[in-house]
C-alpha cells in the first residue's frame, strides 16, 4: 500500500481514539479534543497537515523577543530579503550567502521549514543584470544564477518562488516590462521555471505574486491562464503564492474561489506574506478561513513577525505589536486554524464550547484529503521532518 495512505489510515485511527477517549473524559469540550489542539500557531497549523510560517530578518535574530516569538510559534521561515538576487549575487558570478544560510542554518536546526524567496523578480536586482543588453548573455546568467543559489540550498528548501511579480497591475493581464521580459520575452518565466527543475528537482516551484487575491482582477486572471498553459504544455510548476498585502478589509469577497480555481489547475496554493493594514481580527479570520477551507491550501506565512519587524510598520499589520504580546488578531487567526487562545484555555467549559462553535471547523484536513501534496513531502515526495 502506498505509504501515505498508510500514515493517513494510521493518523485516522489515532483520531478515533482520541475522539472516543474525549468522550468517555468528563469536562472534555465536546468534539474538539484538548489533545487535538495546540497553543502556538505552526503546531495548530500542523493539526491539518499545514504550516504557519514568518518571513525573517538576520539582522534581528539577536533580538531575544524576536527570536522567542520565532521559534514558540511558527514552523515555517522565509528569508525576508536575504535569498534575493542584490545579496546573493551582488556581482556577476560572485556570490554571497552568509545572510541567507545564517536563517537557513537557523531554521534547520530548529526544524522550522523553509521557503526559498526569490529568484527571479525585477526588484531588488543589481544594476549589473538590469543593465545587460543582450539576450543571450542574460538567459546564461538567469539560469546560473537559478542554478547556483538552489544548489546551494538543495534538499533543504520546500518551496521556491521561482519568478516573483511578473505580471502587471491594471487591466492588462500581460507581464510587467523588466529586464527578462524585454530581453527574452514572454518564454522568460518558462526558462526559468525549467532551469529549476533541474537544479533540485526536490522543491516545489512557485509562481509568487500580490494583487492576484480577487478573481475579477485582470491580473488574476492573466496569472491563471499562464499556470493553465503550463500545466497543458508539461512546463513544471507546483505552486501558486498568493503574497496577501492586504489593506483594512483584509481579503476580496472572493478570495476562497480564486484559491480553489487555482487549485482546481492541479497545483498547490500558499498565501506566502500576509499582512493587514490595523490588523483587523476579522480580517485575518477571514483569511485563514479561506486557506483552511481549500485543501490544497498548504500553509500560510505572515510577512514579519511584531508590527515594529513590518515593511509596512506604520500600518500595524502584523500578529505581535512592538513588545511582542499577542494582538486581537493572534487569537483570531488560532481560533480559526482551530486551536484556543491561552486567554480561553481556562475558561469554563460552556466558553470554550461557545468559542469552538463560532471557530468553525477546519474543513478541509489536508493529511486526508490531499496525501500526495502533503505538507511533509517535496516536490518529488522527499520526505520531509514532521514539524508538528
Ligand atoms: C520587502 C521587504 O519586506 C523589505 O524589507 C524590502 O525593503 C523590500 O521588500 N513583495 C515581495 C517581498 O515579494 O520580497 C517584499 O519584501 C514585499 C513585497
Amino acid at each position: 500500500m502506498n505509504p501515505l495512505k498508510r500514515l493517513g489510515r494510521r493518523r485516522a485511527s489515532v483520531l478515533g481514539l482520541l475522539a472516543t477517549a474525549a468522550l468517555l473524559t468528563p469536562g472534555t469540550a465536546t468534539g474538539a479534543p484538548d489533545a487535538d489542539r495546540a497553543g502556538t500557531l505552526g503546531a495548530q497549523a500542523a493539526q491539518s497537515g499545514r504550516y504557519f510560517g514568518t518571513a525573517v530578518a538576520a539582522g534581528r535574530l539577536g533580538d531575544g523577543t524576536y527570536a522567542g516569538i520565532l521559534d514558540r510559534e511558527f514552523n515555517s521561515v522565509t528569508a525576508e530579503n536575504e535569498m534575493k538576487w542584490d545579496t546573493t549575487e551582488p556581482s556577476r558570478g560572485s556570490f554571497n550567502f552568509g545572510p541567507g544560510d545564517q536563517i537557513a542554518g537557523r531554521a534547520q536546526a530548529r526544524g522550522q521549514r523553509l521557503r526559498g524567496h526569490t529568484l527571479v523578480w525585477h526588484s531588488q536586482l543589481p544594476g549589473w543584470v538590469s543593465s545587460i543588453r543582450d539576450a543571450n548573455t542574460l538567459r546564461g546568467v538567469m539560469n546560473n544564477h537559478i542554478t547556483t543559489v538552489m544548489n546551494r540550498y538543495k534538499g533543504r528548501i520546500h518551496s521556491w518562488d521561482v519568478v516573483n511579480e511578473a505580471f502587471a497591475d491594471g487591466g492588462s493581464g500581460q507581464h510587467r516590462p523588466s529586464v527578462f521580459q524585454n530581453l527574452l520575452g514572454d518564454g522568460f518565466i518558462e526558462q526559468a521555471f525549467r532551469t529549476a527543475r533541474s537544479a533540485d528537482p526536490g522543491a516545489k516551484l512557485c509562481y509568487n505574486d500580490y494583487n492576484i487575491e480577487d478573481w475579477n482582477a485582470a491580473k488574476t486572471q492573466g496569472v491563471h491562464r499562464m499556470v493553465r498553459d503550463f500545466k497543458a504544455r508539461g512546463v513544471p510548476i507546483d505552486c501558486v503564492g498568493l503574497q496577501a498585502h492586504f489593506g483594512t478589509g483584509g481579503p476580496p469577497a472572493s478570495f476562497q474561489t480564486t484559491l480553489s480555481n487555482f487549485a482546481a489547475l492541479g497545483v498547490d496554493v500558499q498565501i506566502t506574506e500576509l499582512d493587514i493594514a490595523q490588523a483587523s481580527p476579522n480580517a485575518y479570520a477571514n483569511t485563514v478561513r479561506a486557506c483552511m477551507n481549500v485543501a490544497r491550501c498548504t500553509g500560510i506565512t505572515v510577512w514579519g513577525i511584531r508590527d515594529s519587524d513590518s515593511w509596512r510598520a506604520s500600518e500595524n499589520p502584523l500578529l505581535f505589536d512592538r513588545g511582542g504580546n499577542k494582538k486581537p488578531a493572534y487569537n483570531a487567526v488560532l481560533t480559526t486554524l482551530g486551536g484556543t487562545p491561552a486567554t480561553t484555555r481556562n475558561a469554563p467549559t460552556a466558553t470554550r464550547n461557545a468559542l469552538a462553535a463560532t471557530s468553525g471547523n477546519p474543513a478541509a484536513p489536508r493529511s486526508a484529503v490531499n496525501a500526495e501534496s502533503n505538507l511533509f513531502t517535496r516536490a518529488n515526495n522527499v520526505s520531509f521532518p514532521s514539524v508538528a
